[in-house]
């Protein structure tokens, strides 16, 4: 691996380590997200604290945060399979941040944003996925758990050269989804909704 690589591969985990949730709540002197309702720095969990302007905030920085490590990287003309290491970079800074003493969120808006650059029609396909489910059930983590679980297939169907990467980055996202399933199972997760 080349030096730029490495570079921009740390550059994307020092990127993601950018936790919006945790900035966003202290803009809007709101409770710490990783404190509070479901205890995870993501744009649900503010909407849940805070309502939609705090929550579209994080949302948008969070995804803008995935965007910028592969845009540069694309730009630079990094190859493919590289650009999907600084994809799974960027979603590890999300859950493991640099600044945040390792204790981050679960990378979904994240990753959509990694997508985005390189893999627009998947990605504006994910986001379908997650409206529907989301619509049906007013469940996010539901939508996300499936919507996720469906990446792999789209990205073989769409970009196969990202599918090693997107398996990665799914593994990971169903990895932090760890206590929605369980809740889901329990039949006790929390729909979204303000506190
Ligand atoms: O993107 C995170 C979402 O899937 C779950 O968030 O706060 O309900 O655990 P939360």
């Amino acid at each position: 691996m080349g030096a730029l690589i490495i570079l921009t591969i740390l550059t994307a985990y020092l990127f993601g380590s950018i936790s919006s949730a945790v900035l966003i709540c202290k803009l809007f002197k709101l409770p710490d997200p990783r404190t509070t309702g479901s205890h995870n720095p993501g744009a649900t969990n503010v909407y849940r604290i805070g309502g939609k302007l705090p929550a579209a905030l994080t949302l948008f920085f969070d995804v803008l945060k995935g965007m910028i490590p592969v845009w540069g990287a694309y730009f630079l003309g990094i190859e493919p399979f590289y650009l999907g290491l600084i994809g799974v970079a960027t979603c590890l800074g999300h859950i493991y941040p640099l600044y945040f003493r390792f204790k981050g969120g679960k990378a979904v808006a994240t990753a959509l944003g990694a997508m985005f650059p390189v893999a627009s029609e998947m990605a504006l396909l994910l986001i379908l996925t997650w409206l529907l489910v989301f619509r049906i059930s007013k469940v996010s983590s539901l939508a996300a758990i499936i919507t996720v679980s469906l990446a792999p297939f789209y990205a073989y169907w769409i970009k196969p050269q990202y599918t090693v990467p997107t398996i990665m980055i799914s593994v990971l996202i169903m990895w932090r989804h760890q206590s929605n399933i369980a809740r889901l199972r329990a039949g006790s997760e929390t729909p979204i909704k303000r506190r």
